[in-house]
Order: structure tokens, then C-alpha cells, then sequence
């Protein structure tokens, strides 16, 4: 695992953001997977602010989403779906043929999904944050590490964490999201922790592995593994 440590916030943002865009640049049809959650809103907002400085097209490219709440109606302002819509596809005008999200709208979602997958060629570089419970994804503590794509449950804590970025008080209670294997099978993982509320479970994310109560801590097999902190999330290492 490799960790940058940035000396501002606004650094590690800019770090995360430039290494997606040079993969894409270098490699006009890769394949990426997108994160949700406050941590990317300005990891996006910067990603396209480079995309305009270097005038890039990324019409080739194609784009994965980890998960996807279960249970909301199609459109939903609260879904990830919305988010990515609002954060990335439009700020980037990345058209919406060239993303997938998990379909939870269908039979046998996560079983099309992970052949969607599949059959792009796999994910090239898998942007990831971290739930302050240690969970990636929604792969919450005692996901297994072989688990693919499934309908998983979330915790209280998760529920809770989430809840501000609600437009009602109707949070679900379960999702479909990529699995640790599943994640795993990307070429490249790259995971941005800012803030005091990620400090805790950074610390413990690097003191242990193979950790069924900090899933993130499977990730740290792979072999292209990239963790970038910012001084708050570093705080306590
Ligand atoms: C969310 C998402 C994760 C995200 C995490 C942290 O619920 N499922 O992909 O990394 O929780 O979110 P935040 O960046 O808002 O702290």
C-alpha cells in the first residue's frame, strides 16, 4: 500500500483528482470506478476543472458505480444515482450511456452487474473513500473478503453517518454494492480519507489486515493500492 500524506486538505483533493484524470488521459478508454459521498463532491468539482484545462475528451472512457440504495423510486434526489448525475456527469458532460450504476430496479441486478463489469475489460482504477465504521462501498463490518456483488444491510452507524445527505427522512436499509472480491479485481485502488470523523479508522485501517470488522483492511492485499490523507485524517497515525 502506498500512502501519500498531504499538508492540506485542498492537496490531498487536488492528488486524488490528478491521478484519475492522468489515468484517463494516458488511457482514453479506461475504465473507472466512482465513489460517492461528501469526501468526491470536490475531488469532482476539481476533476473537472482539469478536464477544461487540458481540454480533454473523455467520451471513450467508461464509468462503474459502487453502490446504489435499495428501495428508492427511479430518480430519487437522495439516490447515488442523482449524486453522480449532479457531481460528475454533468460537471465533466460525460454523457449517461457511458456510466452504469448498480441496477436496483431490476431482477438479478447484482448478477448483471458484475458481468457489465466483466465484459467492459474490469475496472482500471476503483476511487474508494471510507465510512468512519471502516466499510467500503457499502461492504459493512463482516463483509467477506471473497464477497461480490449483493444486496447488503446497513448498520445503524452508516444510516445515521448518511443521514444529513437526505432529502427526507426515508433512508433505506439496504443497497446493492460491489463486494471486497469484487473491488479487489480492479486494477488499481485509490482511497481518499479526509477529515477528524476518518482519523480513528485510518489509524486502526493501517494497525490491522484481514479485519472482517474494518473491511477496508482486505484492500490492503492488493498490489496497487494508493491511500491519500489529509492531515486531519492523518492526525492520529
Ligand atoms: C458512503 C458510500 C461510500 C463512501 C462512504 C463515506 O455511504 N457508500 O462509498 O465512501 O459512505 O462517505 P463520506 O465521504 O460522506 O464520509
Amino acid at each position: 500500500m502506498r500512502i501519500i500524506q498531504c499538508d492540506s486538505t485542498a492537496e490531498a483533493i487536488q492528488t486524488v483528482a490528478l491521478l484519475v484524470i492522468e489515468k484517463m488521459e494516458s488511457h482514453p478508454t479506461a475504465v473507472i470506478g466512482l465513489a460517492t459521498g461528501r469526501t468526491m463532491e470536490p475531488v469532482y468539482a476539481e476533476m473537472a476543472k482539469l478536464k477544461t484545462e487540458k481540454s480533454l475528451n473523455l467520451a471513450k472512457n467508461f464509468f462503474f458505480m459502487l453502490d446504489e440504495y435499495f428501495g428508492l423510486p427511479e430518480n430519487h434526489p437522495s439516490s447515488f444515482k442523482y449524486y453522480i448525475e449532479k457531481h460528475f456527469l454533468n460537471p465533466l458532460q460525460i454523457s449517461a450511456s457511458q456510466i452504469a450504476v448498480p441496477p436496483v430496479h431490476v431482477r438479478d441486478g447484482a448478477t448483471h452487474y458484475e458481468e457489465s463489469i466483466k465484459q467492459s475489460g474490469g475496472v482500471d482504477l476503483q476511487l474508494l473513500g471510507i465510512g468512519r465504521n471502516g466499510h467500503v462501498g457499502f461492504n459493512e463490518p463482516g463483509s467477506e473478503k471473497n464477497s461480490r456483488t449483493r444486496l447488503v444491510r446497513l448498520t445503524e452507524e452508516t444510516i445515521a453517518a448518511n443521514k444529513e445527505q437526505f432529502v427526507d427522512d426515508k433512508i433505506p436499509t439496504e443497497a446493492l454494492s460491489m463486494g471486497i472480491g469484487t473491488i479487489m479485481d480492479s486494477k488499481s485502488l485509490l482511497m481518499l480519507a479526509t477529515g477528524k470523523s476518518k482519523a480513528d479508522m485510518i489509524k486502526y485501517l493501517l494497525n490491522h489486515h484481514d479485519d472482517p470488522s474494518c473491511p477496508a483492511s482486505f484492500l490492503k492485499h492488493h498490489p496497487h493500492f494508493t491511500l491519500v490523507l489529509d492531515p486531519d485524517a492523518a492526525s492520529k497515525i
